[in-house]
């Protein structure tokens, strides 16, 4: 088997992507790649480079080297850091996902490129959005995300390069913070209760979008890369979603668990823009009748797992 290359290994997903390859392909079939230099502690066993996805050369060295048969291209400015960086985002984002491509066409490599519901713009659908629909966004992430599903579309058809995605929703997750995000929050929130019983909120209370746990998405994406190629219908990239939720609602299930937490809001204006240019629901019909998608995890279990979790690293400030 040739290896399984990660670009962007640290950030959010790369964190809990990294250890479920290891257990799945076994840790030497891993390369760690990142921007950022890899902690040794992270690597148990896999290789490590230190890759800017920016430099092609970098790119094409790293798959030569190790014998890289597979990509999961993570590096990406995330969609409030795009907006105040538009033209770093487009080097990077853009920029990145063509060097990688470029890599896969000439070593034959699989590709898993991450869209986003930021895909998707004010003239799409908001409930139930379909797999296929309008996708004009209104913000650079957005561009380079229905860019990226474009190009990695074009290299699948023209030069055969087995790329393919997934729309993610914003991701809640317990082992490395969020990237800059506009679901932030979903994620925040958590570490506040548990340190304060106290959050203010970036967006309004009813803004309504889709969320997924992170163990959902990683087995997600790795289900997608298995998927027996005749089911795939769609590339890049397919809608997948667990819960469509407001910060008011998952203050409401935290109080459950703390019971004397309290949120209050104020409001980030680029943020909320972003935010209130998305769906409020997306419809994953098509990931669930190609390659079986079918998430475990709801608000409710959701919440529980991340306290559970969160309670043994997180702890209230000692006073003094
Ligand atoms: N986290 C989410 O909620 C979410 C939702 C939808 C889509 N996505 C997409 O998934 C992908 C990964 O997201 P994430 O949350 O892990 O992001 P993140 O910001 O947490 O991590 C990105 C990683 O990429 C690295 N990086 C940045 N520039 C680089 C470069 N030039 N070369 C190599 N590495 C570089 C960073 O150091 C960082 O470790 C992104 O494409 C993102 O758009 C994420």
């Amino acid at each position: 088997m040739r290896r399984i290359l990660v670009i962007g290994a640290l950030g959010q997903i790369g964190s809990e992507l990294i250890p479920a390859l290891q257990d799945r392909y076994g840790a030497e079939q891993v390369v760690a790649s990142d921007l950022r230099v890899v902690p040794v502690e992270r690597l148990a066993g896999s290789a490590c480079e230190h890759l800017d996805c920016t430099q092609p050369q970098q790119v094409l060295e790293v798959v030569r080297r190790h014998d890289v048969g597979t990509i999961y291209h993570l590096a990406a400015l995330l969609s409030a850091v795009a907006e105040e960086r538009p033209h770093v985002a487009w080097s990077v984002n853009m920029g990145g996902l063509y060097n990688v491509l470029e890599a896969a066409r000439q070593y034959r490599c699989q590709v898993f490129f991450p869209s986003s519901i930021g895909a998707f713009g004010p003239s799409t659908p908001r409930q139930h959005t379909p797999q296929v629909t309008v996708q004009r966004p209104t913000t650079m992430y957005g561009v380079t995300k229905v860019a990226g599903e474009l190009l990695c579309d074009y290299y699948a058809s023209r030069f055969g390069v087995d790329a393919r995605g997934l729309r993610l929703p914003g991701l809640i997750s317990y082992v490395a913070m969020p990237g800059g995000g506009t679901t932030d929050y979903a994620v925040e929130i958590f570490y506040s209760a548990l340190r304060y019983k106290h959050y203010s909120c970036f967006l309004k209370p009813d803004t309504r979008l889709d969320m997924m746990y992170m163990p959902d998405a990683i087995a997600a994406m790795i289900a997608l890369m298995e998927a027996d190629a005749k089911r795939l219908s769609h590339r890049n990239a397919y809608n997948v979603t667990a819960m469509s939720i407001t910060p008011a609602e998952l203050a409401v299930e935290m109080r459950k668990h703390i019971p004397d937490f309290v949120i209050d809001y104020q409001v980030d204006p680029g943020r909320q823009a972003i935010a209130d240019s998305w769906p409020q629901s997306i419809s994953d019909k098509a990931a669930r009748q190609d390659w079986g998608f079918a998430p475990r995890f709801d608000l409710a279990a959701m919440t529980a797992d991340m306290l559970k979790r969160l309670r043994a690293k997180v702890r209230p400030p000692t006073g003094g």
